[in-house]
């Protein structure tokens, strides 16, 4: 039986893809390492936290002994790498901890991963590595790197470190760059939970700068089968992007949850822009499709309903996260704005 590790598997991402695939394997073991920093919620966790291949650790990547200790004791040789500070606003108003985990985490998962040998190591990437595209163009996988934020920026250095892995001591590394996700658990100082939360709440939408800043959005689900599907057939060495081809304006998607919650565009308010604020992600997903057989299943307008009425049936998830530390952030970004 594998025993995966997961890191990061408290978060949005990760808590849906071990849900998603303990649902319906019971063929490996998951290992959970998770600082449980802000973003890290083990209420996510509810539908997995009773299986007996799962299994949960509190702990920072950055921690060279914890980590060590987990690969000895569970003989990890497979890893899926989740964990990172995730939210570019919070990047631009401090960086350092960005680098601490992002990169130094992501350095020490990789030695010790050295160390034992592991069979195969999934650094979970995105899409904002690539910088940002004008009107036309799709990001591919050679698209030169040109991160634009600090969170980028770490993300970046931390795909070039997983990659002289294998250069340099053979590594059996692969990486997935994504783009924008959405969908259930995800935290909401992100676009569209943070819309949907607020319109229900009556309380004004901020939209940065025009509100024309380009996304290409994807269900939280269709990103971790193509996860999965990397992680047992992707070619070792080789970056996989992941996108739906969903390009929507940040404004259209306000607008639309607005519509949907049957609210009114005056809780729309424009704020300063986001500094360095990247235009337009856009990705080709030409190679997971025809090398892995890969495609999005869910429609945007299927998946974004879903996605509002899950807030408007899970109020006491939210509700617990904004009244608590996050109400702190919410104020040094956006009160001052
Ligand atoms: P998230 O912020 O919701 O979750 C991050 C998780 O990592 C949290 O549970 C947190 O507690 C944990 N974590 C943070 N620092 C840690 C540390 N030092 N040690 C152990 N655990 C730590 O993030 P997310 O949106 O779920 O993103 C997950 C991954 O996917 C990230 O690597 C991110 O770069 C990447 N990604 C995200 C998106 C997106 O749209 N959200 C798109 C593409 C790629
Ligand atoms: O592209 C993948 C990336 O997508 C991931 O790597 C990141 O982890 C994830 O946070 C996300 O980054 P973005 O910066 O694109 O996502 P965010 O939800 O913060 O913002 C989406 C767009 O909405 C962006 O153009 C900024 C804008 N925005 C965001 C917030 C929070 C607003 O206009 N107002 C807001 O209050």
């Amino acid at each position: 039986m594998k025993n995966i590790l997961v890191t990061g598997g408290a978060g949005f991402i990760g808590s849906n893809f071990i849900n998603y695939i303990l649902d319906k394997r019971d063929d490996c073991n998951i290992i959970n390492l998770d600082k449980l920093t802000y973003a890290g919620n083990l209420e996510n966790l509810m539908p997995s936290e009773k299986k007996e291949n799962y299994h949960f650790i509190k702990g920072d990547i950055s921690n060279f002994e914890l980590v060590h200790y987990i690969f000895e004791k569970y003989k990890i040789k497979h890893v899926i790498h989740f964990a990172a500070e995730s939210h570019v606003d919070r990047s631009i108003l401090g960086s350092e901890i960005f680098y601490r985990t992002n990169v130094l985490g992501t350095n020490v998962l990789l030695e010790v991963a050295r160390k034992f040998e592991v069979e195969k190591f999934l650094q979970v990437s995105t899409d904002e590595v690539y910088g940002s595209l004008g009107k036309d163009g799709l990001f591919t996988e050679s698209t030169p790197l040109s991160p634009n934020s600090p969170y980028s920026s770490s993300k970046a250095a931390a795909d070039m470190m997983v990659m002289s892995f294998y250069h340099t001591y053979k590594m059996p590394v692969i990486i997935t760059r994504c783009s924008n996700n959405y969908g259930p658990y995800q935290f909401p100082e992100k676009l569209i939970p943070l819309m949907i939360i607020n319109s229900i709440n009556n309380k004004k939408l901020p939209v940065y700068g025009d509100g024309l800043y380009v996304r290409d959005w994807i269900y939280v689900i269709d990103h971790n089968k193509a996860v999965e599907l990397v992680f047992e057939k992707g070619k070792i060495g080789e970056v996989y992007n992941i996108g739906a081809s969903n390009e929507l304006p940040n404004i259209k998607i306000i607008k639309l949850i607005l519509s949907y919650l049957k609210k009114g565009e005056e809780l729309i308010e424009y704020v300063k822009d986001r500094p360095g604020h990247d235009r337009r992600y856009a990705i080709d997903s030409t190679k997971i499709q025809t090398q892995l057989g890969w495609k999005p299943a869910f429609t945007f307008e299927n998946a974004i309903a879903d996605t509002i009425e899950w807030y408007l049936k899970n109020e006491s998830w939210w509700k617990r996260i904004i009244s608590g530390e996050y109400q702190k952030y919410y104020e040094i970004q956006y009160l001052s704005r």
